[in-house]
């Protein structure tokens, strides 16, 4: 009895203790998993506010915000707005030649000085102009955005090797900020004030990081059909959604965001900059908002959101554009997919697959049904769910 009773009691010690340490380790953890999971839950209920008032136009409309005016910071937005260009084309949509070309979609590639693969890689595949203009017979016109190189001792080596790239290929747009992350949004203004100056008549404007991946003939097809539609093209803003995503307030992080530069929990909803599509009326109310709204949310997808809502312009969601990551690279996603995000060197095979003629040949009922279900082994299991949603696989 008394032997047996002492065996129990050291059970009972071994279970308290192993049931102590996985309760400490739950609370370690959970206080991450909290915050994660408590700032989104925030973020999202508060979104339907932000996205239903207008207090954000008024806290980011300069001429409203009057401590800025007296302490002569409003010239920030002044002098951003006056960057020179170093290099530009004022001609590439036929400004001179009085009869402006017909420019179905402009596409912006925001590059840095240094990156000359990533632009030679795009330039011989998605970006080449004369190959969509024959193959799809619309003409789609592609530049880069770039700012001066950051270090000093290497930028007029790289500005000399610019200049000359740009004798070649006639597309780099420059202006004298320089490239760094934190002036993306300047990089953002560049290219709405260059469309708005140079190319306003063109139908589409899309921006893209130069690791995308653009499949212009599927895009080229979408926006066709959105311009043959009764609905039409215009209102357009569409992209991978951000709905309702908080504000990174971690010191160390590369997003992070301070309480005195956006103090609510929530942004308003806006499009992965990755890659994406406005129609010309949007393009040109982005424009306008950038007179007036102060530029200094450094995140130039998240400026974009607060352009968009303060000119009530709200983004569509299209299944098909990446948020973070890489398509899987099955012939079954190519005919659908419209962005890809992470590319380098193998940008080229990924052209050569996806733009084969096979792709797009019909592959019969039970061709689709199994389609259908190799999308939705790919794009519904975790690796893949920053690339496309689950759903783009019923789409
Ligand atoms: C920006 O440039 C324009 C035209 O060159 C000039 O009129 C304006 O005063 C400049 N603004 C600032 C803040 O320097
Ligand atoms: C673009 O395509 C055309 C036609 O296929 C080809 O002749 C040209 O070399 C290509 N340009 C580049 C930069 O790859
Ligand atoms: C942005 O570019 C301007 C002009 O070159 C520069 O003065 C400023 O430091 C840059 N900002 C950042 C955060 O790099
Ligand atoms: C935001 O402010 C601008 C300028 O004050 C105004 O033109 C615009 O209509 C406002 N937008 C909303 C949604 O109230």
């Amino acid at each position: 009895m008394f032997v047996n009773f002492r065996r129990i009691h050291k059970c009972r010690c071994v279970q308290l203790l192993t049931t102590g340490l996985f309760l400490c380790a739950m609370m370690v953890c959970w206080e991450e998993l909290d915050h994660h999971i408590l700032s989104h839950i925030k973020a999202y209920t508060y979104r339907y506010l932000i996205n239903s008032y207008d207090f954000l136009n008024s806290s980011f409309t300069i001429a409203s915000n009057n401590n800025n005016i007296k302490d002569g910071s409003h010239s920030v937005a002044g002098v951003i707005r006056n960057y020179t260009y170093l290099i530009n084309h004022p001609d590439k949509c036929g400004r001179s030649r009085k009869i402006w070309e017909d420019v179905f979609l402009l596409l912006f590639v925001k590059s840095s000085p240094e990156n000359f693969e990533q632009r030679q890689v795009i330039r011989n595949t998605w970006g080449n102009e004369s190959l969509i203009a024959s193959e799809l017979g619309v003409s789609v016109k592609v530049v880069f955005a770039l700012g001066m190189h950051q270090e000093l001792r290497w930028r007029s080596r790289v500005q000399l090797a610019l200049l000359q790239e740009d004798q070649t290929y006639d597309d780099l747009i420059q202006q004298n900020f320089l490239d760094t992350f934190h002036n993306l949004t300047t990089k953002l203004i560049l290219q709405f004030h260059w469309v708005h100056d140079y190319c306003p008549q063109a139908h589409f404007f899309m921006s893209a990081d130069d690791d995308v991946f653009v499949h212009v003939p599927n895009l080229v097809k979408y926006l066709r059909q959105l311009v043959s539609s009764k609905s039409g093209a215009k209102n357009l803003w569409v992209g991978h959604v951000h709905r309702g995503s908080p504000p990174d307030r971690y010191k160390h992080s590369k997003y992070h965001v301070p309480y005195d530069l956006y103090p609510w929990p929530s942004y308003p909803d806006y499009t992965a900059g990755a890659g994406y599509v406005v129609s010309a009326d949007v393009a040109s109310k982005i424009y306008h908002a950038t007179l007036f709204l102060n530029p200094s949310i450094y995140i130039d997808d998240v400026f974009m959101g607060i352009c968009a809502k303060t000119m009530g312009v709200s983004p569509q969601e299209h299944v098909y554009f990446s948020g973070e990551a890489k398509t899987p690279y099955h012939s079954c996603v190519y005919d659908h997919m419209i962005t890809s995000h992470g590319h380098a060197k193998d940008m080229s095979s990924l052209w050569q697959a996806a733009t084969d003629p096979k792709v797009y040949s019909s592959r019969g009922y039970i061709g689709d049904v199994y389609c259908t279900a190799v999308r939705a082994m790919l794009l519904c299991l975790p690796h893949y769910q920053s690339t496309y949603s689950c759903m783009a696989a019923f789409a």
